[in-house]
């Protein structure tokens, strides 16, 4: 977003108690699925259209880099939320003239390095905000460097800016330690421009729109239990897309309307992708009462409408393989732990230090300021349930979730809370604020 713009949001907001909430919303696009259209629609033969694209900051970044690389990307409406994508095929992709930053995405970072590395004869780099530039990046440079990838950057490449050459790669049969559809896509996108078979597995299954998208577009693609490969050199057919609404937005609106007495919403368009519902299965677990509606298909992604109406909810333990599928649920599955009857355990989830923000430190410092006992462990939370709220300041830290966590954790609070760092709910949720007023 340009600076102007961002200076008219404020960068706190006070948020009064109270409830019910009641309405319907539509939900945004999902974030990861609009960055991939992007990517994925400029290195298709022809032209691609998507609705529903996420406006956010993030996504809108991702367009920004590859208007850089090269490809003709035109909004078709003011909201930015339909785009038309003038894919060039495997080797349409130019040098950018200027360094390009993802600003606070590190989708945009990790997915475009697979990209550059084999798409662009010349040279990259990468760069982004402060949050970015903390985030570890040799899970995905590693790898591509094993691929014959020239990398650089600081301290040997583990940390932004990056500088990247691309050129001819070779293949790669991968097993990543972490389970990251990050990791994932980024050597799958770098095996599109590889003439043999790219491969990787990993320790339990990751969100897997890139292989959905990928398969749609006809690429030569099989998975097989917790491995896919690719097999690159084909060319890949545009498409058609209306992006499902985000489950990870929506997820805000399930917990609030779980734990707000007398709150019924309707969510509209909400992507149901298994490998993304584990907040569906944990909220189902502790009683939360959510039914599906008007089950539809986009892309080989599933979509559904989601109401959710007001239920006692009571703890559970969130582990294992099921944390990859509600990763960046965490926050929001804090507060209705705390709203919870009994101690919700949340192991297994090491992978949130190095998000946004440290958000298990997050988690346990703000919303323990609102009288949440909540004990810190290195790889997971013990939240203790029938929080006896009170009134404090918080501040996300510019961490988009947890600034949508605070926000909706301060309708329980005693008096009006300031929530500090809400402008970066623009990264995600652009309409957050106007959707919590609608429903009240
Ligand atoms: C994403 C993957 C996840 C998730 C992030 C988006 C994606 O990260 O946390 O918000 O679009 O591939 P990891 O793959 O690093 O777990």
């Amino acid at each position: 977003m340009a600076s102007g713009t961002q200076a008219l949001i404020p960068d706190s907001r006070v948020v009064e108690p109270g409830g019910p909430l009641r309405g319907r919303l539509c939900i945004p696009g999902d974030k990861s699925l609009s960055h991939r259209a992007v990517m994925l629609g400029a290195l298709a033969e022809g032209t691609s259209r998507v609705r529903n694209f996420l406006s956010g900051e993030d996504c809108l970044g991702t367009i920004r880099c590859y208007s850089q690389l090269g490809v003709s990307i035109t909004a078709d409406d003011a909201s930015e939320t339909a785009w038309t994508i003038h894919g060039g095929g495997l080797h349409g992709l130019k040098e950018p003239g200027d360094v390009l930053d993802v600003g606070n995405s590190g989708t945009t970072m990790r997915l475009m390095l697979g990209v550059l590395a084999g798409g662009i004869l010349g040279h990259a780099c990468l760069t982004g905000d402060a949050s970015i530039r903390r985030r570890p990046m040799l899970r995905v440079v590693d790898p591509l460097r094993a691929m014959g990838a020239r990398i650089d950057g600081r301290q040997e490449g583990a940390l932004a800016p990056l500088s990247i050459r691309g050129g001819s790669l070779r293949p790669l049969d991968y097993a990543s330690p972490v389970a990251s559809a990050q990791i994932k896509s980024a050597l799958l996108l770098a095996g599109l421009f590889i003439d043999g078979e790219t491969r990787v597995s990993e320790p339990a299954r990751s969100r897997d729109h890139t292989e959905r998208m990928l398969r749609a577009m006809g690429a030569e693609l099989a998975v097989d239990g917790l491995s896919v490969a690719v097999r690159g050199g084909r060319s890949l057919k545009p498409f058609e897309f209306e992006v499902p609404g985000d489950i990870s937005s929506a997820a805000f609106w399930l917990v609030a309307g779980s734990i707000v007495p007398g709150s019924e919403i309707l969510l509209e368009g909400v992507g149901l992708n298994p490998t993304r519902t584990g907040v569906l299965d944990a909220l189902r677990r502790m009683g939360a009462d959510i039914t599906e509606e008007r089950p539809r298909e986009a892309l080989g992604e599933p979509v559904a409408d989601l109401r959710v109406r007001y239920a006692e909810l009571t703890a559970t333990t969130i582990e294992g393989d099921e944390i990859p599928r509600l990763v960046d649920e965490i926050p929001i599955l804090s507060l209705a732990a705390a709203c919870a009857t009994g101690r919700t355990l949340i192991r297994d989830a090491g992978e949130l230090r190095v998000k946004e923000s440290d958000r298990l430190a997050a988690i346990a410092r703000e919303l323990g300021k609102l009288g949440v006992v909540v004990k810190e462990h290195p790889d997971g939370l013990e939240i203790e349930g029938g929080t006896r709220w009170r009134s404090a300041e918080v501040e996300s830290q510019d961490d988009h979730r947890m600034a949508m966590t605070l926000a909706l954790a301060s309708l329980q609070a005693p008096r009006p809370i300031r929530v500090g760092g809400t402008r970066s709910t623009e990264t995600s949720y652009p309409g957050f604020w106007e959707d919590l007023a609608r429903l009240r």
